[in-house]
């Protein structure tokens, strides 16, 4: 059986002029791609000021990730979209104050929390069966609305200990999609130098939305801030929120104020469930349009589990389920680029980097690139198994990044879809609703404008 092939925006034959660029990537970014864009070794655009550089090749990318990564510090942008959002948090700090942050919060996403994560995760997935067990199953739904809330629940049970009721679950998400929306039509007039361009009554609705999401976080956070110090009010609390009020700056013995947890947990929260729902809701539709991987799947999970509860320990023999997912991360890669700007004068290949410039790294672009993969647009799981696949996953595969900014959550997310996808499958056949076709979008993750219309039928 021949792989299927995803639809995405059909790259155009030659790059669009400036002007016509601005008000196109105010829609989504994926429609600035070009044919070239897929097989270029390093991009390069002209801005007002500055040059924006698209390196590929993975040596370049390596440059900018590890191997000098003081001069390519997270762009200026990505934390002005995030500030009203995130405050000053992990992922858009740079130097010292990314430090200290880094270092305080590795301990919650050690392999032994995650283990006590999994006790979290699988009430979540509960919670989820028992919602998709009461849907009408001769309708097709949009999947992302219950991919966002199971992630959500599952985000918002290991931060705080508690599932998210339904009225919290509401306000924050429509909230975000209101902030997601907007972000494009925000950044993208600052990236062209053009930011007095941005009409006030956006910035007021974005801010609005980002006050309405920290003020509901900070109800949970603030009352278990006040008595983090009495030893009886943590008993029951062993969660990530928990590890936080702890944690401890190395060097000055200092822990984070009222704050700074609130922008960790927001920060957290947001990149903990958004990329992971726009993951999750992509393998589906993948996996809708191939009955095949969901039969061996199927096999596979019923001959390591039978019907019971999945353990975290058989999670990792579950190797097809693994390569479903990250086979979904290569195609859909929920942060689709990540930006840098320039400290000082580099070189890469031919080109000379001058501080002010702009990087970006694309891992939509990489994980499709005509030279670095075979047939990357198709969905092919297995191909992670075969050697020429796996040589391909070292050199050019980052859905988290790599170097030391790495995903913090790379581990927590491959168990949450492992445990997630191998109960729908156990469970349900997928297939694709007729005639939809999902188009995806870059926004701040990669989304579908139009959705994901599945249904689920029981086996
Ligand atoms: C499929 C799921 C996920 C994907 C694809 C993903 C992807 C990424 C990427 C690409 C970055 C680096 C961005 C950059 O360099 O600009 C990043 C950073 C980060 N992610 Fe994730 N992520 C996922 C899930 C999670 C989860 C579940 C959490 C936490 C519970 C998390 C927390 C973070 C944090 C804290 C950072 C910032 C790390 C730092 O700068 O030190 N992510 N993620």
């Amino acid at each position: 059986m021949s792989n299927f092939c995803p639809a995405y925006p059909t790259p155009r034959k030659s790059r669009m002029p400036s002007w016509k660029a601005f008000f196109s990537s105010r829609h989504s970014w994926l429609d600035l791609l070009f044919e070239k864009s897929y097989s270029m070794q390093m991009g390069q655009v002209s801005l007002l000021n500055s040059t924006l550089f698209m390196p590929n090749e993975p040596t370049c990318v390596h440059r900018v990730l590890s191997d000098n990564v003081a001069n390519y510090p997270k762009h200026q942008l990505l934390g002005d979209a995030l500030e009203p959002l995130l405050g000053e948090s992990i992922f858009t700090t740079n130097g010292a104050q990314w430090q200290r942050q880094r270092q305080m919060m590795n301990p919650s996403f050690a392999q032994a929390r995650i283990q006590v994560a999994f006790a979290h995760m699988q009430q979540a997935t509960d919670a989820m069966m028992t919602r998709i067990s009461r849907w009408d199953f001769q309708q097709s739904r949009d999947i992302q609305e219950e991919m966002t809330l199971v992630t959500a629940d599952v985000i918002f049970r290991t931060i705080f200990s508690t599932g998210i009721d339904a009225e919290r679950a509401k306000s924050i998400f429509t909230a975000f999609n209101e902030y997601q929306a907007l972000s494009p039509r925000l950044t993208v007039p600052a990236v062209y130098g053009l930011k007095w361009l941005t009409p006030f009554w956006l910035r007021r609705r974005s801010d609005r939305a980002a006050r309405e999401i920290r003020h509901s976080l900070l109800a949970m956070i603030e009352p278990r801030f006040n008595v983090r110090d009495e030893v009886s009010a943590q008993a029951n609390c062993n969660d990530i929120l928990e590890s936080l009020l702890h944690a401890k700056d190395d060097i000055t013995g200092d822990r984070f104020t009222l704050e700074e947890l609130l922008n960790q947990v927001a920060m957290l929260f947001l990149a903990g469930h958004e990329t992971s729902a726009s993951a999750l809701s992509w393998a589906l539709h993948l996996l809708a349009h191939s009955p095949d991987i969901q039969e061996r799947m199927h096999e596979e999970v019923t001959a390591i589990a039978g019907m019971q509860a999945l353990q975290s320990d058989q999670l990792k023999s579950l190797e097809l389920t693994w390569n479903v997912f990250r086979e979904t991360l290569r195609l859909f890669p929920p942060v689709g680029f990540f930006a840098r700007s320039v400290v000082d004068t580099d070189k890469i290949r031919d080109k000379t980097l001058h501080k002010g410039d702009s990087v970006v790294i694309a891992p939509w672009l990489i994980h499709r690139h005509r030279q670095l993969w075979a047939t990357p647009d198709a969905f092919d799981p297995d191909r992670f198994s075969r050697p020429e696949g796996r040589a391909s996953a070292r050199d050019a595969y980052l859905p988290f990044s790599s170097g030391p900014r790495v995903c913090i959550g790379a581990a927590f997310a491959h168990q949450e879809a492992a445990l997630i996808l191998a109960n729908i499958v156990r469970a349900y056949r997928i297939t694709p609703r007729a005639g939809h076709v999902p188009a995806p979008v870059g926004r701040l993750t990669i989304r579908s404008a139009n959705g994901i219309f599945v249904q689920l039928s029981p086996r």
